[in-house]
């Protein structure tokens, strides 16, 4: 076998190995996509009622910002500081944003659902 072949070889099998590494998810690609889900069913549970937190729809009510856009503007790790605090939105309007208690693990779970709402 020359030496080009052998490279040529290498690269095949190399390629190879790529495509099989990329089918199984790294651990902490898991973990995160794990938070996300949690994330999102403690957005369903506790604020879905008044904010559009996916992709599409408009925002039950309609004082409260769309999630997708909000993640836009918004630096949203710096939210869990305020998050933590429980309450930390103040509207004048009709519909108050309630005040909440989230535990560090679902805040966390929360930020990482907002995260992913952002494009790619
Ligand atoms: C009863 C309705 C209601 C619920 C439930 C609700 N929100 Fe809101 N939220 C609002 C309204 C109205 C606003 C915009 C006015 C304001 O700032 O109070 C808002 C604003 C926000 C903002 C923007 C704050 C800022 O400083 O720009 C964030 C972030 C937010 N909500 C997160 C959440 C999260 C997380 C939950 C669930 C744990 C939630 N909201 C549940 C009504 C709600």
């Amino acid at each position: 076998m020359n030496r080009t072949r052998f490279l040529l070889t290498s690269a095949i099998l190399l390629a190879g190995a790529g495509c099989t590494a990329a089918g199984s998810m790294p651990d902490d690609a898991a973990a995160l996509q794990a938070s996300v889900q949690r994330g999102h069913a403690i957005a369903e549970q506790r604020c879905a009622q008044c904010h559009a937190i996916g992709q599409t729809g408009q925002s039950p009510v309609p004082a409260a910002p769309l999630w997708r856009e909000l993640v836009m503007i918004r630096d949203v790790d710096g939210l869990a500081e305020s998050f933590a605090e429980g309450s930390f939105v103040h509207s004048d309007g009709p519909v108050q944003m309630p005040e909440f208690t989230l535990a560090p693990a679902e805040i966390d779970d929360l930020l990482a659902y907002m995260k992913s709402l952002r494009p790619a």
